[in-house]
């Protein structure tokens, strides 16, 4: 097998409307990611083509995209990519009954300076397939035209017990990330983030919040479900295709 001696760089294929960014999947520089910049439609075939073909061209040995819904997933299927994680997609109307903050969990803005404890909080609670790096964060933190980017703490002085990343978009919510210590799981901090998410999108006039988590996630799927999430079928899939060098 080709080693890769440095990290490709991050870049955006364009074709026609459709737009996709391909850069190295966190931690394993030789599996590329490919995420799609126009999602919520199928991309054409000849973009996925490309993409295989700009993939390979980087010597990526691998390529994965990010999760998909089953109309998205349509021409990568095609070019020949399989599902190798099947993801829970869940939503929840925002004006019914949102539940109440919890006041003794402190949650203040993100500044940049949080970014190094944010991604030492993710990548401990997150198992390596779903770790996010620095341009996960920054990918994140772009894939909606408004955000907001929340730590948790218990106190001012402690580190960050978690971060949220929620997102809104039109009259839609997205909660993008969310990722607890694992000492500090169970305390109720990862409900008061989902909390304070919602309470912002309801600000905003969002009428309905969505979320996807893996479907073995059972700790993150019970959380969604008791603040008011119904799971809606089908979910959502990441699709892989190995490229043989
Ligand atoms: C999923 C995750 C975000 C949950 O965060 P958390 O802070 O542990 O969640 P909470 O403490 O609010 O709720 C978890 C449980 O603790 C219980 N709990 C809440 N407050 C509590 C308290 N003060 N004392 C004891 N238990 C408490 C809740 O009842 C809940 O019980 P349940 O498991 O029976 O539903 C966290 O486990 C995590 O970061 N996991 C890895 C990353 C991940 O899966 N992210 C989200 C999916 S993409």
């Amino acid at each position: 097998m080709m080693r890769r001696q440095r990290e490709p760089a991050a870049e955006t294929l364009r074709l026609g409307q459709d737009r996709l960014r391909l850069r190295p999947w966190a931690g394993d520089a030789g599996t590329g990611l490919l995420i799609l910049l126009t999602p919520g439609a199928a991309v054409s075939d000849s973009i996925a083509s490309a993409a295989i073909e700009a993939a390979a061209g980087r010597g990526y040995h691998r390529l994965r995209t990010s999760a998909l819904s089953g109309i998205e997933s349509e021409p990568f299927i095609r070019a020949g990519f399989e599902p190798c994680q099947v993801l829970a997609l869940l939503s929840r109307p925002i004006a019914n009954g949102l539940p109440k903050p919890n006041s003794s969990v402190a949650i203040r803005r993100a500044r940049r300076r949080d970014r190094p404890s944010v991604l030492a909080v993710d990548n401990a609670a997150f198992e390596p397939f779903w770790q996010l790096d620095e341009d996960g964060l920054r990918d994140a933190l772009r894939a909606t035209p408004f955000r907001r980017f929340r730590v948790a703490r218990h106190d001012a002085d402690s580190a960050p017990a978690g971060y949220a990343i929620s997102g809104r978009s039109g009259p839609t919510g997205y909660l993008q990330r969310l990722a607890i210590s694992p000492s500090q799981q169970g305390q109720g901090v990862g409900a008061a983030l989902v909390i304070d998410g919602l309470r912002w999108m309801a600000r905003w006039g969002a009428a309905h919040a969505w979320v996807n988590t893996p479907q073995h996630n059972t700790g993150a799927l019970r959380l969604y479900e008791r603040l008011g999430f119904e799971q809606v079928s089908p979910g959502l899939q990441v699709l892989e295709m190995n490229l043989g060098q």
